[in-house]
């Protein structure tokens, strides 16, 4: 709620650059950054709501809605765009009814970007429920979406 947002904003209000640190906070305890704790984060730190929400929708890391009960994360940056990164995340899209960003209809799974997980050696890459999977192909993509069944 508001108050707890404001209250977590103030506790971390001192550090430098302290909007990045509340956001992650704000993340970590929520799941995602709510449209409604922009403007408290605003007042908190004497920014425009607009730089807030500059900043929340630059880094693709911020989630503005609650994620499914799985999160799936495809590599899309230059190594893993290089080894077909772009045909597998297309896939995962068509597969799931969904585009990158979204989550089911079932809150079942969330398709995310996200950009070089360490794993350039193994590309294309990804992270399925914070766990790291490298070498993905069509088969691996299609077998590890099949076992998020839940
Ligand atoms: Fe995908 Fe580094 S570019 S893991």
């Amino acid at each position: 709620d508001a108050d707890a947002v404001r209250t977590r904003a103030e506790a971390l209000k001192h550090l430098d650059g302290a909007l990045m640190p509340i956001l992650h906070d704000l993340q970590e305890t929520y799941g995602y950054i709510d449209e409604a704790a922009l403007p408290i984060i605003a007042a908190v730190l004497n920014l425009t709501r607009a730089e807030v929400h500059g900043v929340v929708t630059f880094y693709h890391d911020f989630r503005r809605m609650p994620a499914g009960r799985h999160v799936v994360r495809l590599c899309r940056a230059e190594a893993c765009q290089a080894t077909g990164g772009e045909a597998l995340a297309a896939r995962a899209e068509q597969r799931l009814g969904i585009a990158t960003g979204g989550t089911t209809a079932d809150g079942r799974v969330t398709l995310e970007a996200v950009y070089c997980l360490g794993l350039c050696a193994v590309a294309p890459s990804a992270m399925v429920d914070g766990r790291l999977v490298g070498r993905l192909d069509e088969a691996a993509l299609d077998g590890l979406l099949a076992d998020l069944a839940d």
